[in-house]
């Protein structure tokens, strides 16, 4: 069964009735990433709420929040197939249509991950981390969840939230889940529509250097760096970079899982992609 929730006040009703819950934070336009959530959260709990929310607050002002693909009718579709693979299972698509059902007006409430907020995609994109911690925090205060899931294609956000939780001693397990690609190998995103078929294809090269990187890690360390310095000559590449996995320190000499985590520019639309690499 999959209800539509747009209120509030109706999602603080129906959560009353429901005991252990998982639960799947998306903004939308849904593809196989975020069903693979879905599958995972129902394959461990009877009943899912599953929100579908573009956040504003972690758009910046030259973003793309009024062009982000809103596509509701199609998400709860798909949905409901998923759902019905899951005998017995309750979906709640919790859907507010106005972003002062999430955020009270006057709300001034923010929350701040420190260090981790500011650093590689949040020094690029200020704000936008607070703006994810922020209506996650909101979320799981409205939903409160047992487990939440998040993919690990946004490593850093999934960093930030797993901080926040531990921070403020939510109790919620946060549960990252791979990353889904298409069969080339590129990373499945809302995003990747904005792509031409040309740049679909150019965008491959993010998984190969990622590949490739991985292979260098595993044999000589040295090596791996002037190999990233001389692909960071192609301008498009926001960042490529080894960090620590757990931490995310750029210090790795110690490290035993690293994250290889790149932001690659397609056109005007950015490109995120990451890979663990274990040694
Ligand atoms: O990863 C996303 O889709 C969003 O950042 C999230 C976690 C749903 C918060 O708006």
């Amino acid at each position: 069964m999959v209800k539509l929730i747009t209120s509030t006040t109706e999602l603080r009703t129906e959560r009353q009735s429901d005991s252990k819950i998982g639960f799947v934070p998306t903004m939308g336009n849904l593809h196989q990433g975020h069903i693979s959530l879905l599958e995972r959260a129902l394959s461990e709990y009877q009943t899912v709420y599953f929100s579908i929310f573009v956040n504003p607050k972690q758009f910046g002002p030259n973003e793309d929040f009024n062009r982000y693909p809103r596509t509701l009718e199609n998400d709860v579709k798909l949905i409901e197939e998923t759902a019905g693979r899951f005998p017995n299972s309750k979906v709640v698509v919790y859907s507010p249509k106005d972003p002062k059902e999430v955020f009270p007006e006057n709300d001034n409430q923010t929350i701040s991950v420190h260090g981790l907020s500011t650093d590689l995609e949040g020094k690029i994109r200020p704000g936008h981390f607070d703006g994810v911690a922020t209506v996650v925090y909101r979320l799981f205060e409205l939903i409160k969840p047992d487990t939440a899931y998040f993919g690990l294609k946004d490593y850093q956000q999934y960093l930030v939230i797993r901080q926040m939780v531990k921070d403020l001693a939510l109790p919620i397990k946060i549960q990252g889940m791979p990353i889904i690609r298409e069969l080339a190998g590129l990373a499945m995103s809302s995003r990747n529509q904005y792509l031409s078929p040309e740049q679909k294809q150019a965008s491959l090269l993010i998984s190969r250097t990622l590949k490739e990187v991985e292979k260098k890690i595993k044999s000589n360390l040295a090596e791996t760096k002037t190999y990233i310095n001389e692909t960071l000559k192609d301008p498009n590449w926001d960042y490529l970079e080894m960090r620590d996995a757990e931490t995310f320190s750029p210090d790795i000499s110690q490290s035993k899982n690293i994250t290889v985590v790149a932001v690659y520019r397609m056109g005007t639309t950015r490109l995120l992609d990451n890979i663990q690499v274990s040694r």
